[in-house]
């Protein structure tokens, strides 16, 4: 398949490209520094912003055919790498770049959008820990959940066929088989984790299957 990757050299989107690269898919990565992924064959790394939508529509152009799918594991710019900083990006950043996108893929006729969302997003906001759900509502983390809502909801009423899956806190392990709660979280549990290698290989997965299609899995190791 050829995939265009939003977010390819954050923590989880580096997994993305090394497991999309070793399942032989052809590649593009939108990122704002090139410098930040060094070239390799089948990767191809374009300079630009999804907040911009000329930067989308260019990258969608970059090949003679449109990607197969797009895959989104962005995250709201902070201060830090701690989820609790301060946010650096605009209230509607995830909202504005996947709006975009699903401009370009209308444009390009590309059918598939899989984007990594989080526990808690939507309907599943029940489902987390009480102490999580205090966290999102009265932490810096309310800023890149409330975005996540928008794109869910966004989405869903957009057109485009897409997955929204849904991890609960990430870890940096190896990749492991993955459990699916559902739509919503139910039965997670309160201290459910997942590694972003295994975050990155379900949203392969779910590149490349249809079982997941129109959906919101909750999923967890
Ligand atoms: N932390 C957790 O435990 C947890 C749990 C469940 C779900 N999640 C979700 O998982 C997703 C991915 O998390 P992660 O830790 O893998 O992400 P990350 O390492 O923080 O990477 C974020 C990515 O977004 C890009 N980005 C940020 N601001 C940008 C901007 N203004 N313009 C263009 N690109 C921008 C970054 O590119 P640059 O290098 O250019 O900044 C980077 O590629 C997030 O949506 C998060 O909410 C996190």
């Amino acid at each position: 398949m050829r995939l265009l990757l939003l977010g390819a050299n954050g923590r989880t989107g580096v997994h993305l490209i090394e497991r999309a690269l070793e399942r032989g898919h052809e590649v593009a990565a939108l990122v704002r520094n090139p410098c930040t992924l060094p070239a390799r064959g089948g990767l191809d790394v374009l300079q630009g912003t999804p907040h911009k939508l000329e930067d989308v529509c260019k990258a969608f152009s970059v090949k003679e055919q449109s990607p197969d799918a797009v895959i989104v594991a962005l995250n709201p710019s902070r201060a830090s790498d701690s989820p609790f900083s301060k946010p650096m990006a605009p209230p509607r950043f995830m909202a504005d770049s996947v709006a975009n996108t699903v401009t370009a893929m209308k444009q390009h006729g590309v059918p598939k959008i899989v984007v990594m969302q989080a526990l808690g997003v939507g309907d599943s906001f029940p489902n987390m820990s009480v102490w999580m759900r205090w966290v999102r509502h009265w932490t810096y983390m309310k800023h890149s959940y409330d975005d996540h809502d928008l794109v869910d909801k966004e989405i869903k009423s957009s057109g485009v066929n897409y997955v929204l899956p849904r991890p609960p806190w990430l870890t940096n392990g190896r990749s492991r088989p993955v459990r699916i709660f559902g739509n919503n979280g139910h039965g997670v549990g309160s201290f459910a984790t997942i590694s972003r290698e295994s975050v990155a290989d379900f949203l392969l997965d779910a590149c490349e299957q249809d079982t997941w299609d129109k959906s919101t899995p909750v999923i967890a190791s």
